[in-house]
């Protein structure tokens, strides 16, 4: 089968050596992939926002079936294109994906369909948004209603600071904001694939989005994941299927526009239970670099079975997942997620890969003009570990990102740390129990 793989990021990079290792994949063409997608794929240069030149790619290589990484052509419209000419795709139609790509229509769809989130209003105007502001009181979040790359959120502690976020985000022409409670807890992202009808239970993980250690600083696209989740027991995962999961993808079929995919739920949970505070139509980057790297399963016909509408005939147990947690370290180019350098040279990748239960995923590399391996992008590489413990996960994946030689890179020291304190703590309780 000849796959072709959209996007150039860690995800991607994930995604292609789990596809390449198929026994299904003969052929695997990356648009435009990267230096690490190359190791495992035929890289062409067209953009992952580029949805002619994807469809042109796609008839021209005679591809069968298409993976997307990043929700920008889904919310253009690919998956439609493709459907519209017989090539099956692993993502939702533009109007699905409106889950992503509109927090506003998300909220609406969990009001109309008692699914459980944050109490909100929605505004375009901004007297209106701020008397709101003020007679609700901090702290308040403040979202734009639109693709804001993780940026778009406010996470305001005071009226004011709220007030000035709706100020800016209303700024523009056309632009609206949902202002929504502030939920107190702790974040989980869950993954389960559907076709529209099914839901195939995947994976969780836990994303570390804040810039620096102790989940300071702003907001990111995400400096380390780990999975699964070490909040996520059996019962948490039940509550989030039955509340939150089924319940969207039957209100997707209802509304019109099925979802098929993955469904990314994050997922705050407040004294044991969920709220959603998003959807992405997509993998989750970093998380998907530690979610493939658990995977022992071959990962083709599942999401071929989700772009055929056949997701009913996957059973739960053609999913091999190994037991060893898995753990990934984002190195960003020092200033992200502000203005950072480019072209900083990079070195001991083989090394770091040579590490045990080892896998390094570019994120935002390139070859220089002598061939040599540079930092193209603020997220730039991630140091994925697996290890029979999570404490272990998180001591191998800082081991292989201290092997790569990069100035101009930083990484957070603590990824992982709410599990490997958990481990911890556990482990006290039953030496505690063993010394009574
Ligand atoms: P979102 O893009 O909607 O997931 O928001 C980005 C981040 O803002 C989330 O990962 C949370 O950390 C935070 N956030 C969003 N909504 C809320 C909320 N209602 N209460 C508390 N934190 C939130
Ligand atoms: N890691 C967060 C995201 O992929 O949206």
């Amino acid at each position: 089968m000849n796959i072709l793989l959209i996007g150039s990021g860690g995800r991607e990079h994930a995604l292609a050596w789990k596809l390449a290792s198929s026994p299904l994949c003969s052929r695997l063409i990356a648009a435009p992939g990267n230096p690490g997608i190359a190791e495992h794929a035929e890289c062409v240069s067209v953009q992952a926002d580029d949805v002619e030149g994807l469809v042109a790619l796609a008839q021209d290589r005679k591809i069968d079936f298409v993976v997307p990484g990043p929700e920008v052509p889904l919310v253009l419209g690919l998956a439609d294109r493709l459907r519209a000419i017989g090539i099956p795709v692993f993502g939702p139609s533009q109007a699905a994906a409106r889950l992503e790509g509109s927090k506003g229509f998300m909220k609406d769809l969990c009001a109309k369909y008692d699914i459980p989130t944050a109490a909100y209003a929605r505004f375009t105007d901004v007297a209106k948004a701020r008397a709101f502001i003020e007679k609700t009181g901090a702290p308040i979040v403040v979202k734009a209603d639109g693709l804001a790359a993780g940026k778009g959120v406010v996470v305001a502690q005071s009226v004011e600071e709220a007030c000035q976020a709706a100020d800016s985000m209303l700024s523009a022409p056309g632009a609206s904001i949902v202002v929504e409670q502030f939920l107190d807890g702790e974040e989980v992202s869950y993954f389960a694939l559907t076709d529209g009808r099914t839901v195939l239970p995947f994976a969780s993980a836990q994303d570390h989005k804040r810039v620096f250690d102790g989940d300071e600083g702003p907001n990111t696209g995400g400096m380390g994941a780990y999975s699964p989740a070490h909040l996520m027991t059996p019962y948490l995962e039940a509550k989030i299927l039955e509340r939150i999961v089924w319940p969207t993808v039957d209100a997707m079929a209802a509304e019109g526009c099925p979802f098929s995919g993955v469904l990314y739920a994050g997922v705050m949970v407040c004294n044991g239970e969920p709220y959603l505070l998003e959807y992405n139509v997509r993998f989750g980057d970093p998380e998907c670099q530690p979610i493939m790297m658990r995977l022992d399963s071959d990962i083709v016909p599942v999401l071929l079975a989700s772009a055929q509408g056949r997701l009913a005939e996957v059973k739960p147990s053609d999913l091999v997942w190994s037991y060893d947690p898995a753990l990934c370290v984002v190195m960003a180019a020092k200033g992200y997620p502000g203005s950072y350098v480019r072209g900083g040279k990079i070195t001991g990748i083989d090394a770091a890969q040579a590490l045990s239960g080892v896998r390094v995923f570019h994120a935002g590399t390139a070859r220089g003009a002598d061939g040599a391996l540079i930092a193209h992008g603020g997220r730039v590489l991630g140091g994925s570990a697996r290890g029979e413990t999570i404490a272990r996960a998180q001591s191998r994946a800082y081991e292989a990102v201290d092997t790569i030689v990069w100035a101009d890179g930083f990484c957070r020291r603590d990824i992982g740390w709410r599990a490997v304190a958990e481990q911890r703590d556990r482990a006290a309780a039953r030496s505690g129990r063993g010394g009574a």
